[in-house]
């Protein structure tokens, strides 16, 4: 996946007009507060009676429901690991949600798709470990998408995915291949 059809956005995910929009859900699925409750009040209450039918989520791996009253079509529920200090594979779990998420949008044949930055909430995974980890995976992964968004809620997290792509870009195509 090429840097250039990664970008920043500061705002609120929920707004967002690409194909799909991941959530940074639990493994109920069953909502919850930050951007998995924003999402649940904006797609409206078919939203929970589709999760229940998805009967959880493992960590790691994401499940796709539609978008009901969002602008985006669909909605990747993606399960983040809690942060226990870097030593229980919260990385690999991690890079696992990212993965999932694109594999289903290469499997839908969609075409963009917007993050959040998963886990670095109340999962209180570090944010920039977070970005280098989403930025890696989405440049590592094997199929294209036209749009990957990186939607930012605080400045401090835009700022760091902006000096990671500004990074990335300028870099020599071995040091891109080891982000
Ligand atoms: N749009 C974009 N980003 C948002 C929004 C929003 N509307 N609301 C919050 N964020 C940001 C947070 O500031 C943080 O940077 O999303 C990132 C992830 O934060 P959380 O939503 O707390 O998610 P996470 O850390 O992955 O914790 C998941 O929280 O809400 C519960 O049910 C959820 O148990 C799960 C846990």
């Amino acid at each position: 996946m090429s840097f250039m059809n990664m970008t920043v956005v500061r705002g609120d995910i929920t707004t967002r007009a690409v194909d799909a929009i991941v959530n940074a859900a639990n493994a109920s699925l069953l909502g919850g507060g930050g951007v998995d409750g924003a999402i649940h009040r904006a797609a409206g209450p078919e939203l929970l009676r589709a999760c229940r039918l998805l009967h959880g989520c493992p960590t790691g791996s994401a499940k796709a429901t539609p978008g009901f009253r969002l602008a985006a079509r669909w909605i990747f529920h993606a399960v983040g690991p809690v942060w226990s200090g870097g030593t229980r594979g919260e990385a690999e779990k991690l890079a696992g949600c990212y993965r999932a998420c694109l594999e289903l949008a290469h499997q839908h044949g969609l075409r963009s798709i917007a993050f959040p930055a998963l886990s670095t909430g109340i999962y209180k995974y570090p944010r920039r470990q977070a970005a280098e980890i989403a930025v890696r995976t989405c440049r590592t992964f094997g199929h294209s998408l036209e749009r990957i968004e990186f939607v930012c809620f605080d400045e401090e997290t835009a700022a760091i995915y902006r000096s990671l792509l500004a990074r990335s870009l300028l870099a020599p195509e071995r040091e891109q291949a080891a982000l």
